[in-house]
């Protein structure tokens, strides 16, 4: 049978507790949410829907082609151009999503006879990019600036190292001064995925790249996502306009891919001009993670301290973990849960968002159904 060995796995996937089923959300979804990507609650601020359906009114539905042939309209400019100056970058391009936006840089930044060197907690899709790269790979240890100068130095001609800003699964910062250091001394790029420190770190939420000082930098190239804190969907690169037009010209999740959807544009738009006015919401979004952290671990939980706004943690095994977070939905919170393979080292986790427009009644609320259904 032609997908027999399907069952095989799926077999296997049940026995260790691995099995991933889909929960269609209603509409009008009562649990408190404590589970999405949505850092500042802007996904469902009228000023960001209603931009989003300005957008598809005057643009359509889609972007009606690829962005080299009729994928690209004044709106999608203007999205770049605001991106790139909130974050402080020359330039910027968008993608229909950060996943593209990762593949693209990666790839288009690492030539045949290159070496990237990746972190080893990285994003799947900065792992998914070093593997379609034409360069060599090597993988160093976590937040580790020494082990990339020791990889760079070993190697002649192009280098890049990329990182997450800010990483998934435990919501640890990388220590991005050191590593663009480590960077400069071989003359390799860094290029970073701030898809969880957009909106939430740096002034205003204007990046992890931005409080590091390093926007602008002509040897440093940053990712982002339009879906998580900007309430939206798509991606972008920010960098050195000669970097930008070389994506243009040489990335290929940009070349071969139908545009971002205006709608997506015009809410990423919206919700952008939305940060400007009301730039506490990034620091909201961080003194939630902070309590939440606080209050958790009081209560002898084990999370890591969050350097953004993904709280992190650890359950005993996963089926313990699926069950913790559906003795949560079922008390009305809706938590992450993250097992392998999205777990580097294996040890699952309840991952929590800790979002600008949570009241402190809904923190208190959170905190007390996660401590009463621990495992
Ligand atoms: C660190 C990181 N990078 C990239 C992505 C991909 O972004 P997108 O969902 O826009 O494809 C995600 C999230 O889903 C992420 O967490």
């Amino acid at each position: 049978m032609a997908f027999g060995w399907i069952d095989e796995q799926a077999r296997a996937r049940r026995e260790a507790g691995l099995v991933r089923v889909l929960r269609p959300r209603p509409a009008d979804s009562a649990p408190l949410d404590l589970a999405s990507n949505d850092y500042l609650g802007l996904a469902r601020h009228p000023e960001v829907t209603e931009g989003a359906a300005r957008a598809a009114r005057k643009w359509g539905a889609g972007a009606t082609g690829s962005r080299l042939v009729t994928g690209t309209t004044e709106l999608h400019a203007e999205l770049e151009r605001e991106l790139a100056a909130f974050c402080g970058f020359e330039a910027a391009l968008v993608f229909s999503s950060g996943y593209a936006a990762n593949l693209a840089a990666v790839t288009a930044l690492a030539p045949h006879g290159s070496l990237v060197v990746s972190d080893a907690g990285n994003h799947a899709s900065l792992i998914d990019g070093c593997r379609l790269a034409r360069g060599a790979t090597q993988v160093v240890t976590h937040a580790d600036p020494d082990a990339v100068r020791k990889a760079l130095a070993t190697h002649e001609g192009p280098a890049i190292a990329v990182s997450d800003t800010v990483f998934s699964v435990d919501g640890d910062a990388a220590p991005l001064a050191g590593l663009a250091q480590a960077c400069r001394e071989h003359g390799a790029g860094l290029v970073v995925d701030d898809a969880h420190g957009l909106g939430v770190l740096g002034a205003g939420g204007r990046g992890a790249a931005y409080e590091a000082g390093l926007a602008g930098a002509d040897d440093v190239v940053v990712t982002v996502t339009l879906s998580k804190s900007l309430g939206s969907q798509g991606g972008a690169v920010l960098g050195p306009a000669p970097v930008i037009e070389h994506l243009v010209n040489a990335a290929r999740t940009f070349i071969f891919d139908t545009g971002l959807a205006p709608a997506a544009a015009g809410g990423a738009l919206a919700a952008l001009t939305l940060l400007r006015r009301e730039p506490e919401r990034a620091a909201r979004a961080r003194a939630v993670a902070g309590e939440l952290h606080a209050r958790l671990t009081a209560m002898g939980l084990s999370a890591v301290r969050p350097d953004a706004a993904v709280v992190s943690v650890r359950a005993p095994s996963p089926e313990g973990a699926v069950q913790w977070a559906a003795d949560c939905r079922s008390a009305g919170l809706s938590v992450g849960c993250f097992r392998p393979p999205s777990v580097p080292d294996g040890i699952s986790r309840l991952r929590l968002t800790a979002r600008a427009d949570l009241s402190a009644e809904q923190v208190g609320r959170a905190v007390r159904v996660i401590g009463e259904t621990r495992p």
